[in-house]
């Protein structure tokens, strides 16, 4: 069978950063005003008053320092506590849409293909615009590419389960050069209000070109793809087509994304290292012949539990890149974020891109430079 290659990537960052200390700033303004504008009630003893957030806890608990963000003004207004953007005509091109392409662009570049060289377009997210026509039918008809395309979500694994899907796509004959692009605007599911997660999450949009016959310099063959998934209520979004037909008015925040990330922490941990390990194991490697690791970006500790498990204490900080402390947890698109920005490998060194979260969704994908 030919072999089949990751050839390029592209990253469109949002033009907005946000430090940790501004994000706290106005989360607290927010809190004063909650707490005055319902002083009765919590005098009464019938609301319990908000409590500021700190910067010093979010670098500790996560590691981010900053997230960058599609709109900045109105996030940081303690009256609105999310973006604002221009709602669109059905005739012009969506907002996902726009950032795909953006990111497509660049990954075509990378590869050193024209978008006409493509055949298939995979648009993989945690969330999605709407729910059709798919924006990747749409993003295909902006870059005026033949063949099909299709959206998938699959919360923090879309990126690497759209992949797997690219690669099982080429290897069953459907197609040569396929697109996966991951528009991760989280800003638009995030609970700014909420102390425990507000600093979580940061908007980006990559893009991975996923071809056969590459003419690409810099190229990494696909060895093997290993996916697993486990049902579990801890990361949740129960925004849905459904809800308006539901004999219940759902409140904001509770169409917006919730988590218990104590126990995600403590139950996808195992799951990580032992996928990677048994996918390891089937290709006879060791984690030591694993020259670097682009794992999903959500906690600084996380990683930092997964790559001790892996590689012990001794090991150089590069063989697994960190980008959440600029980007936040960027959703699928984090160990691609790192893949694009640290892929100097040798020919013939491996590296492993591994996502986890919501789901649970675990995907790992083998590596080698070519
Ligand atoms: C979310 C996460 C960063 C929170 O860190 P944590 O150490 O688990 O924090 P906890 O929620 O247990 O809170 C610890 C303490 O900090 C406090 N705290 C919570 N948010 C705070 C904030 N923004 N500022 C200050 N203190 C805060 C809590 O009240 C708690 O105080 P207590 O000990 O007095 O009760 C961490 O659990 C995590 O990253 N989990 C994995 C999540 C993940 O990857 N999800 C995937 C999403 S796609």
């Amino acid at each position: 069978m030919e072999d089949i290659y990751i050839s390029g990537t592209g990253v469109w960052t949002p033009p907005h950063k946000i430090s940790n200390d501004e994000l706290v700033e106005s989360f607290n303004k927010y809190v004063d005003l909650f707490n005055a504008e319902n002083a009765d009630q919590i005098e009464n003893g019938s609301i319990i008053p908000l409590e500021h957030s700190s910067s010093e806890f979010i670098v500790k608990a996560s590691g981010i320092k900053s997230r960058y963000v599609i709109e900045k003004d109105s996030l940081l207004n303690p009256q609105r506590m999310k973006p604002l953007i221009k709602a669109r005509t059905d005739d012009e091109l969506s907002f996902s849409a726009e950032v795909c392409v953006k990111a497509a662009k660049q990954a075509l570049k990378d590869a050193n293909l024209n978008a006409a060289d493509i055949d298939c377009v995979i648009v993989s997210a945690a969330n999605l615009q709407r729910a059709y026509p798919a924006v990747a039918i749409e993003v295909q008809n902006e870059l005026g590419i033949e063949g099909f395309a299709y959206d998938m979500m699959v919360g923090c694994s879309a990126s690497t389960f759209g992949i797997s899907n690219a690669y099982a796509e080429i290897k069953a004959g459907k197609s040569s050069k396929i697109l996966v692009i991951s528009p991760e605007i989280t800003s638009g599911h995030n609970n700014f209000k909420n102390r425990d997660g507000h600093f979580i999450f940061g908007d980006v949009c990559t893009a991975v070109v996923i071809e056969k016959a590459s003419k690409a310099e810099n190229k990494f063959k696909i060895i093997d793809t290993k996916l697993k998934t486990s049902f579990s209520n801890n990361i949740r979004n129960n925004f849905g087509y459904m809800n308006t037909i539901e004999d219940k008015d759902y409140s904001e925040s509770e169409q917006l994304f919730f988590q218990n990330g104590r126990r995600v922490f403590k139950e996808v941990m195992p799951f990580v290292s032992s996928l990677i390990l048994d996918q390891l194991n089937e290709q006879n490697l060791s984690p030591q012949d694993i020259e670097r690791y682009w794992l999903h970006q959500a906690n600084i500790n996380m990683n930092a539990y997964v790559i001790k498990k892996l590689l012990g204490d001794d090991f150089a900080s590069d063989r697994a890149p960190i980008v959440l402390d600029e980007y936040a947890n960027t959703s699928s698109a984090g160990s691609i974020i790192a893949f694009h920005k640290y892929n100097q490998l040798e020919e013939g060194q491996k590296g492993i891109i591994c996502s986890f979260g919501a789901g649970y969704s675990i995907c790992s994908i083998l590596l080698e430079k070519a």
